[in-house]
């Protein structure tokens, strides 16, 4: 197993509570909540040619998830942008991700949650290995499916990741790059950090509607705006099964960290001819002309 705590590099610098600091000693309390109880939410934003990409949809997805959770945005969206961007240029970040993560605070450990709780919030910024990205957008990825385990409000960004991370763990061993999480009734939800689309053998884009089980996708949703502008690409919100998804023309997976990225087999079943389809290529040059715009801006 690698041990990741090796390879912070110097030099890379993280936020925590007001202060940039040493990212290899960047450090909250032992009882803070988040580590407790995971009661935490976060973000994770691209960073494309050193821009925020789709900022404000990041920013309100955190309002929304905190919200549910009873918590105050700890400030306003525009000084959110301030320090993302402060991190951005103190880590000379051209290509990579922003995570931001925002705890409940350090507190005596209680189950009960305090009352008027001094939030604690931490970025961190890191560069992306934009050759292996492209790699798997050029080659395509295989999915295998595993029972989705996780709770009831998969809507709010938490840090209780532990399905998610023991599923995409499963699935690298058995040679894939994404699980895709199946519910009770057989239907696909999501991957373990992506949105999953297909494509019908009638050309339909077909993506799970938003609800309790699912996250609202940032990408998902710029995915979707991109689409309304163009004909021929009729798109459904709606579950689809695993069969479904076997007998598909194409797939592929939505997410801020790798954009749009096709997939080409599920459970060891090749899908059509077993390449990256027509129609994710269409879709990633649409989602990129989107966020082509932002960095122009
Ligand atoms: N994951 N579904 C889940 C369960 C996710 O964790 C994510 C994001 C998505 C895609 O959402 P978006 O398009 O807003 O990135 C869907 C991030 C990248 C992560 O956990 O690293």
């Amino acid at each position: 197993m690698s041990n990741h705590r090796r390879s912070f590099p110097s030099g890379r610098i993280a936020y925590v509570n007001g202060r940039y600091l040493p990212h290899a000693g960047a450090c909250v309390h032992i009882e803070d909540r988040g580590l407790q109880f995971a009661d935490s939410v976060y973000e994770v934003c691209a960073v494309l040619d050193g821009h925020l990409i789709d900022e404000q949809g990041h920013t309100e997805r955190l309002g929304r998830s905190l919200n549910a959770l009873q918590m105050e945005m700890p400030m306003r969206p525009a000084a959110l942008g301030i320090v993302m961007r402060e991190l951005i240029r103190r880590n000379r970040l051209r290509n990579g991700l922003v995570y931001l993560q925002v705890t409940r605070g350090a507190y005596r450990r209680d189950h009960v949650i305090p009352g008027n709780p001094e939030l604690s919030v931490m970025m961190t910024a890191r560069s992306m290995n934009v050759a292996a990205v492209e790699k798997r957008r050029s080659e395509g990825i295989a999915v295998v499916t595993l029972p989705d385990l996780r709770w009831g409000r998969c809507d709010i960004k938490t840090t209780g990741l532990l399905p998610n991370t023991l599923a995409k763990s499963e699935a690298r061993k058995r040679g894939a790059f994404e699980a895709w999480l199946v519910d009770s009734d057989f239907m696909i939800t999501e991957g373990t950090s992506a949105n999953a689309w297909i494509v019908t053998g009638d050309g339909v884009l077909v993506t799970r509607n938003l609800s309790h089980n699912i996250l609202a996708g940032v990408t998902r949703a710029g995915v979707l705006t991109a689409l309304k502008s163009v004909t021929g690409l009729p798109v459904e919100q709606r579950p689809f099964s695993v069969d479904e998804a076997l007998t598909a023309k194409e797939a592929f997976i939505t997410s801020a960290s790798g954009g749009v990225i096709p997939v080409v087999s599920i459970d060891g079943k090749p899908l059509g001819d077993g390449k990256p389809g027509a129609v994710a290529r269409k879709v990633h040059e649409l989602y990129s002309r989107l966020t082509a715009a932002t960095v122009a801006a």
